[in-house]
């Protein structure tokens, strides 16, 4: 895979969090998929929650169940990972109000997840958030935020834009149902889908030397919250 600058950020952001878990803290990875990030999280006690419902080579998850429903007792965890997961939940603010259970007072949680990308994970992909949705949604269930930002800036969003467009945009007559105008239009198209897959990884790199964050949109949010001590 070329580079990305959203996992270039978002790694950089986790290490940034996992740095700042203490040792031997415990630790839910809640919606952990492969457990990207587990390695980051050595000096602590990590454990896993996921329904495992994606046909994807899952390993080691520690609690198979649906996140609404995590057997664990309350104030359980001194820190929870909820990391690209939280688009997937049909009903996002029932499972942060489990996590909000499940975390010890003062306790930490990282979330990470897309305002923009393709449908993935079928049929399990519910939303998009926006800053607002994300604000509403965890304060609603007794999180304070401590840091909201965009994961990439917008020249990463443009990039990945790119690189669907390259993959996506019609090449051939028949995928605009030929006839005349399409045989005049494909050149065109298939022009664009070149130069699309070269700027791509041009404007992914330009987006790790210039993160701009004061115009246009992110592809993701980060965002650190806590559940309050009293
Ligand atoms: C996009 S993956 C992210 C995985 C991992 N957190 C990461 O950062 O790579 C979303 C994960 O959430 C899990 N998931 C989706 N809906 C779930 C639910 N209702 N309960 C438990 N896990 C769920 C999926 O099985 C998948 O592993």
């Amino acid at each position: 895979m070329s580079f990305n600058s959203s996992r270039y950020y978002l790694l950089k952001e986790v290490e940034q969090f996992a740095r700042s878990i203490p040792a031997n803290a415990l630790v839910l990875d809640a919606g952990s998929g492969l457990q990207p990030y587990q390695h980051l999280f050595a000096h602590t006690q990590y454990e896993s929650a996921d329904f495992e419902k994606l046909d994807i080579p899952y390993t080691n998850t520690t609690y198979l169940c649906d996140l609404s429903n995590i057997p664990v007792e309350d104030y359980k965890y001194d820190c929870i990972i909820f990391n690209q997961v939280m688009e997937h939940l049909p009903e996002p603010g029932v499972v942060l109000k489990e996590l909000h259970r499940v975390l010890k007072r003062g306790g930490k949680l990282f979330y990470s997840g897309p305002l923009f990308y393709e449908e993935h994970q079928q049929p399990y992909d519910f939303y998009r958030f926006t800053q607002f949705g994300l604000r509403f949604l965890f304060t609603q269930q007794g999180f304070e935020i401590n840091r909201m930002e965009w994961v990439e800036g917008y020249f990463g969003t443009v990039g990945y834009q790119l690189d669907r467009m390259a993959f996506f945009l019609p090449g051939k007559p028949k995928e605009l149902g030929g006839g005349f105008r399409a045989y005049l239009l494909i050149p065109f198209l298939i022009l664009v889908k070149f130069f699309s897959g070269i700027l791509s990884p041009i404007f992914h790199k330009l987006d790790v030397s210039y993160k701009i964050t004061k115009q246009g949109y992110p592809k993701n949010y980060v965002l650190i919250a806590t559940k309050p001590s009293k």
